[in-house]
């Protein structure tokens, strides 16, 4: 059976005593199913609260939404990834559209910080998307592409198993707009071409992100080349959220 990954991305949003009523309220309405594994990546001041009270449902890990490449030093403001795993992080989301357009990361620093999480065996999330500007000039893929190479520069093949990619089209994150499946699932065959240039050898899971609902979900993963989904503003709702990862289960 195909696994599938669902995401839940709290961007800055839920605090650790939200995080733990979610979670109670999430674990009640919610049993595992076969084959699907969920992430949530709260902000780093909720993830141990959120780790905690999810803690004991095997096919649940928590993440962070941003990690800092070194292990430690004069970084104001910014999370390493031993105080992310400390807090009980297994992985992070790299390269966010919002970090990469509002805080203005580049390509570069989003390798390094997927290098690192690699290095340290936790999961790296890399997050790729094109803006409207960019989509309507046809360059998606060459966009996608080049965020996909830079985010991926000096990993080896054998560490692409720690890897999801989450196709994420920026006009679509938080618009009520999203690709349609069969657009997504496009992009997603080309950045499942260009991980086996690079040498995956095992199914890096894809996910497609922006605009996901309770609506439109399952339409999505019934692509074959849609591994799952990375979603924001409809996973806030406890209830709505539990909806969404038990779909078509
Ligand atoms: P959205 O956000 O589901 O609210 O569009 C998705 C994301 O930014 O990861």
């Amino acid at each position: 059976m195909r696994r599938l990954l669902f995401a839940a991305n709290w961007k800055m949003q839920v605090d650790p005593a939200e995080a733990r009523g979610y979670a109670a309220q999430f674990l009640g309405a919610t049993a595992p199913v076969e084959g699907r594994t969920l992430w949530f990546f709260p902000p780093a001041v909720s993830i141990e609260s959120a780790a905690g009270a999810l803690r004991g449902r095997p096919d649940i890990r928590v993440g962070a939404q941003d990690v800092h490449w070194e292990p430690k030093g004069a970084f104001t403001g910014a999370t390493s990834i031993p105080l992310a795993r400390g807090a009980g992080a297994a992985g992070a989301l790299v390269g966010h559209s919002e970090r990469r357009h509002v805080f203005g990361e580049s390509d570069e620093a989003t390798g390094r910080k997927v290098r690192a999480l690699l290095n340290a065996g936790l999961t790296a999330f890399l997050c790729v998307g094109e803006k409207l500007e960019e989509r309507e000039a046809g360059k998606t893929e060459e966009v996608v592409l080049r965020q996909l190479r830079a985010g991926l520069a000096g990993v080896e093949a054998g560490a692409l198993s720690g890897l999801v990619v989450a196709y994420e089209p920026v006009w679509a994150i938080g618009t009520g707009r999203n690709a349609t499946a069969e657009d997504a699932a496009r992009v997603h065959q080309t950045l499942r071409s260009e991980l086996g240039r690079l040498g995956a050898t095992t199914r890096v899971p894809i996910l497609y992100g922006g605009s996901v609902n309770i609506g439109n979900a399952l339409g999505l993963l019934a692509q074959p080349e849609i591994d799952g989904v990375l979603v924001g503003g409809a996973s806030l709702d406890p209830d709505g959220w539990a909806e969404i990862v038990g779909i078509g289960g």
